[in-house]
């Protein structure tokens, strides 16, 4: 079945919940679809985890649009969601809405996702109105890296969790159709989620959220030294891929592949004639 706005939203009103995974590239959607995870988002993450970057800043409208175009090629039911980069929707109203475009018209997402709270609802409610969905993203928002001073659990004082409750509902008024909670305290995400209408998706953030994501690297252990504290790992894909790229090595060296099976036949009579 294929999941849109309308579904996520429908899954919310039932009480059950959302899945989504990031993916990058057409191979991990196409498996990731295949798994029946509801949505798929392009996230601006591929910064780090495919390109090698130190963090999200450096990510272009560019890079966004060639990654969502591929894992668009590769999803048929799951929900597809990128990432607004750094600097593509905070310069002005017009931006955002130019750039949520391009990431529909180009990419092939069905919805955008942008970071921060009440500084952007007039560029949520424009993006909105011109029939792009918006998910909000709260809490530690990357992005921000330089303004928060490094990557910290957000909301802990009571000023700061009253903060973060009226940018949800604000985000909410504004039209966003789901809210991303990263590294917020669980009992306040769980307040969060009882008082929004839309469906909290959280990412370090318990259990109480109406979702769950996690970038499919980290609960892959791709990574084997970057484990942070709300990833749980379901695979050991790293350890098992290394393993298998040293005996693909051990075994071209020693000859042992490609073996007779790996190997195309030409008829004797045909090879003789040309020696
Ligand atoms: O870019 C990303 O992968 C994200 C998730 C961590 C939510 O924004």
């Amino acid at each position: 079945m294929k999941n849109t706005v309308v579904t996520i939203q429908e899954a919310k009103n039932n009480k059950e919940k959302v899945t989504m995974l990031t993916a990058y590239d057409y191979s991990m959607a196409k498996l990731i679809d295949e798994a029946d995870i509801n949505m798929i988002l392009v996230g601006d993450s591929l910064g780090m985890v495919m390109l090698g970057y130190e963090d999200t800043l450096s990510v272009t409208m560019e890079d966004m649009i060639h990654h969502t175009k591929a894992v668009a090629r590769g999803a048929k039911n799951a929900l597809i969601v990128a990432d607004m980069p750094f600097m593509s929707y905070q310069t002005s109203i017009y931006d955002a809405v130019c750039n949520a475009g391009r990431l529909v018209k180009e990419g092939r997402a069905q919805a955008v996702k942008l970071e921060g709270g009440r500084e952007f609802a007039e560029h949520i409610k424009a993006i909105t109105n011109a029939s792009i969905p918006v998910v909000a993203h709260l809490g530690l928002t990357p992005q921000s890296l330089n303004a928060f001073g490094g990557f910290k659990v957000q909301g802990k004082s009571e000023e700061a969790a009253r903060k973060l409750i009226e940018d949800a509902v604000i985000v909410e008024e504004a039209g966003a159709v789901a809210v991303v909670l990263e590294c917020v305290p669980a009992k306040l995400a769980a307040l969060i989620t009882k008082k929004l209408h839309i469906p909290t998706i959280g990412i370090g953030a318990g259990a109480d959220c109406d979702g769950q994501v996690l970038v499919y690297q980290d609960m892959l252990a791709m990574f084997g030294d970057f484990k942070p504290k709300f990833v749980k790992r379901f695979g050991e894909i790293g350890k098992q891929m290394k393993e298998a790229f040293q005996t693909y090595s051990e075994e071209v060296k020693t000859g042992a592949f490609p073996a007779q099976e790996h190997t195309f036949k030409i008829e004797d009579d045909v090879i003789e004639k040309l020696y």
